[in-house]
């Protein structure tokens, strides 16, 4: 896609072809087996919507929050991760029809390049795919199979052990990382274990809050779309308790899209997270 977008952080200001602006990052070149890097997208309003809630309670993404500007970004993210860690919230809308499918590269026109572009970096590929549940219900999609990826599944010690020992006899790996939940920490050494150094985390809030408590988020990318989204049930990035100075990010870069969605504009915003000792 040959659109501008604007530079606007660092200086100079400059305009930049949106089309490899984010593969340019080279994430994967970033982490090593012993610390991976770990890095998550989010998409918001700016009122600080990730999604909104019907009335039963039910979320959604509404529409006017995704744009395909903000979408081929997304992607090009993805085409630097050795790994997706996804959860089975997802799983359970992809399979719902609810989301569309994001775990394999390079499977849409727009993203058909990326493909290659991996394969000239040395990537395999496709990504392993980390499912992360506590529950341990899901639907598994056909695609990771057909596509040859490696899949794990991570849960915590109190997993129910006859779904875990279910999901190993269907020949998935489960790994136990962490004690109720998935812990940022015994996930990222498991991965790193298993020769995983770019690990993109496309999970919800809670597996953000998990990465960035336990000290585990390398970068936070997130697209603020200038829309005052309103709507009085929503979720937002950060559900749990006050983050305090670990939530005080550093700004990387900031590009301006001044044409979408429905000709306001949006930014996409590169964090660095600070580490507190
Ligand atoms: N705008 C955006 O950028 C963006 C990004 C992500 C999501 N969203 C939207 O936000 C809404 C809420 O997000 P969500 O439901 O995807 O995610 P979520 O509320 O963060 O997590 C939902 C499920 O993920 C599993 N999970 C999360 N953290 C876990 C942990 N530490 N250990 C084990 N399992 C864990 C649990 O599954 P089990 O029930 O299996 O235990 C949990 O029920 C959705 O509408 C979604 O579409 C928006």
């Amino acid at each position: 896609m040959k659109r501008p977008v604007y530079r606007l952080y660092p200086p100079p200001y400059t305009d930049e072809t949106l089309h490899g602006l984010y593969l340019a990052l080279k994430l994967h070149e970033l982490g090593t087996p012993e610390r991976p890097f770990v890095y998550a997208n989010f998409l918001s309003s700016l009122d600080g919507r990730i999604a909104l809630e019907k009335a039963n309670g039910d979320a959604y993404l509404p529409k006017s929050l995704t744009t395909p500007v903000d979408f081929r970004l997304f992607l090009e993210l993805e085409a630097q991760a050795d790994c997706l860690i996804t959860h089975s919230s997802y799983l359970r809308s992809l399979s719902a029809g609810k989301l569309g499918n994001i775990l394999q590269i390079g499977q849409r026109e727009e993203s058909a390049d990326l493909t290659q572009w991996r394969i000239e970096q040395g990537l395999k590929p496709q990504p392993t795919v980390v499912i992360a549940s506590a529950s341990l219900d899901f639907p598994m999609p056909d695609s990771i199979r057909e596509h040859g990826q490696t899949c794990l599944i991570a849960t915590g010690q109190n997993a129910d052990p006859a779904k875990a020992e279910g999901w190993r006899r269907r020949g998935f790996e489960v790994i136990i990382a962490g004690s109720d939940r998935v812990e940022g920490g015994p996930l990222v050494r498991a991965l790193g274990d298993r020769g995983l150094r770019s690990l993109y985390l496309i999970a919800g809030p809670y597996m953000l809050e998990t990465m960035l408590r336990d000290g585990k988020l390398s970068r936070l990318f997130q697209t603020i779309t200038h829309q005052l989204m309103g709507g009085e049930a929503f979720r937002t990035v950060s559900p749990g308790a006050e983050y305090g100075p670990l939530g005080h990010l550093k700004l990387r870069s900031l590009y301006y899209d001044p044409s979408s969605p429905y000709n306001s504009g949006q930014w996409f915003a590169q964090f660095d997270i600070q580490r507190f000792s």
